[in-house]
């Protein structure tokens, strides 16, 4: 009997478990990611150089309509003339002088992406509103220019940061004393804030996505869970890692919380049991005399009957 209930808990308690770890699988982004996006835009973008690519020219990439939206070019270069004179203007970058790539190659292809109506499906940022597009600036080596899946470069301004102009934001809505944030993704997912430079403008040391957001107001008309959540929370979709850092560690606190709760009530009901028992023998007839043990007055047989013991290790 014992063993058929304890059998009874362990099969609760991975009910329980595997429910808890659900909401893993839900965070899966639906659709496109914002890291195969990365990919795709490698590939679309470095089949828009020519045959011989001029170095420091910007090729628009033709995306498909299934993209329609995003925007994406590459721009080839020596890695020599990166370092020593920078791109004056690649789209809304400027890349000055000082600019190192690592590990060292001696062309790269330097990928830009907008991704417009997309940003906050890639990127999501709850409690945040975009004031303009997401813009990215990857690099890549570019000594085969039909290569695809190739790893990112990591590129680094050492002298001077890379200035990144967004040339119409969203008027940003009367918000009482909340300034626009230049919000930078890197290729891990996290998510940085730093200030506006010069109105419109955000700094960059490194490669990745771009973007200026304020942070939202008043709760939305349509509140889900995700706004409550503090910004680096991440979301659904977009770079998985900060969600699925949150939903295990979630899972985790929850699981251990129910195995608590469940031993407190196990440890409470053999306890409840074996006064019960004693209480069944009162009412046979024996008079038993109440004593405390701990805090419970729990009850005492007299005489040479022995004496029940309640758990030494039960503290109420
Ligand atoms: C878009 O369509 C192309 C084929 O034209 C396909 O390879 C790609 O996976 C599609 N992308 C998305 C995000 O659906
Ligand atoms: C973005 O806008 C284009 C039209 O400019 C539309 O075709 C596309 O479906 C939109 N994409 C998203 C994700 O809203
Ligand atoms: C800026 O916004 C205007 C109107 O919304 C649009 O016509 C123009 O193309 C935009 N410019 C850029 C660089 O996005």
């Amino acid at each position: 009997m014992r063993i058929e209930q304890s059998s009874v808990w362990i099969l609760i308690v991975s009910l329980l478990c595997i429910l808890s770890w659900l909401p893993l699988f839900n965070a899966q982004p639906r659709g496109i990611s914002a890291r195969s996006l990365d990919a795709l835009l490698q590939d679309y973008a470095f089949r828009a150089f020519a045959e011989h690519p001029r170095t420091g020219i910007p090729y628009d990439a033709r995306i498909p309509s299934n993209l329609s939206g995003v925007e994406g070019a590459a721009m080839r270069l020596r890695s020599g003339s990166l370092r020593n004179r920078g791109v004056k203007r690649y789209k809304e970058f400027q890349i000055p002088p000082g600019v190192a790539v690592q590990p060292y190659v001696e062309r790269l292809g330097l990928v830009y992406h907008n991704l417009g109506n997309w940003s906050s499906i890639l990127y999501p940022l709850p409690g945040f509103t975009y004031l303009a597009p997401v813009l990215g600036l990857l690099a890549y080596d570019a000594s085969d220019l039909s290569a695809s899946s190739l790893p990112e470069l990591y590129i680094r301004a050492s002298l001077k940061p890379i200035l990144i102009k967004f040339p119409n934001l969203t008027s940003a809505p009367p918000a009482d004393g909340l300034s626009p944030k230049c919000v930078h993704f890197d290729l891990q997912g996290s998510v940085q804030f730093d200030n506006v430079v010069s109105g419109n403008a955000c700094s960059a040391t490194q490669q990745g996505h771009f973007s200026i957001a304020v942070e939202s107001t008043a709760p939305s008309p349509a509140p889900n869970t995700a706004a409550v959540l503090p910004p680096n929370a991440g979301g659904r979709g977009g770079k998985g890692n900060y969600s699925k850092v949150w939903t295990v560690v979630g899972s985790l606190v929850g699981v251990f919380a129910l195995l608590g709760l469940l031993v407190v009530l196990l440890i409470r009901c053999k306890d409840g049991k074996k006064v019960q028992q004693m209480e069944w023998a009162v009412d046979g007839g024996e008079t038993l005399q109440r004593t405390s043990v701990g805090n419970t007055k729990a009850p005492l047989a007299m005489g040479t009957r022995t004496r029940p013991v309640l758990e030494t290790e039960y503290v109420p």
